[in-house]
């Protein structure tokens, strides 16, 4: 019996890491963030980034209202920026700095991003910082 379960889990955990782009997390199934596989972190950051709205202003690698993600990543790894800080209001902007733009992205932080935890926030940057791995375009 054990090493049928052993089997089917093994077979659950190839086919997981060739759907990795497929995003279909059962939200009474989510597990603690930490137990998290790393492409299931990745698959969890895309669907945040799109339920909390991100996606509304930030395309991958075209600019919306906000910068893209490629643009944005680009900026915060050569300047070794911490996203997490940022989203939680603890960091300035340094992409873009103009001031009408910084507003716009200040009201996400002061307003419905307050009530995302912090461990969800770093998934939420995790997930920007790999998406070179996982976009399409
Ligand atoms: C209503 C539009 C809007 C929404 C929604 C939005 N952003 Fe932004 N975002 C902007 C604009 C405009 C900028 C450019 C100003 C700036 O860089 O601070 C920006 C900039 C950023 C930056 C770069 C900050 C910097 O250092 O300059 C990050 C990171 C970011 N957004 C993440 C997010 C995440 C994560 C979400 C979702 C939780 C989100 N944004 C939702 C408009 C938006």
């Amino acid at each position: 019996m054990r090493l049928i379960l052993f089997f089917i889990g093994f077979l659950m955990a190839c086919s997981c890491k060739t759907e990795k782009k497929s995003i279909n997390i059962d939200e009474e199934a989510v597990p603690q963030r930490s137990e998290l596989s790393v492409e299931s972190q990745l698959m969890l950051g895309n669907r945040l980034f799109s339920e909390k709205t991100c996606t509304t202003c930030h395309a991958v690698s075209s600019k919306k209202v906000g910068p893209s993600v490629k643009e944005i990543m680009h900026v915060y790894r050569e300047q070794k920026g911490d996203i997490v800080a940022f989203l939680k209001g603890e960091a300035e902007p340094i992409v873009d700095t103009i001031s009408a733009q910084v507003d716009i992205m200040q009201e996400n932080i002061d307003g419905f991003l307050q009530g995302v935890s912090d461990e969800d926030l770093k998934i939420i940057a995790n997930y920007m910082l790999h998406i070179d791995e996982i976009s399409m375009d």
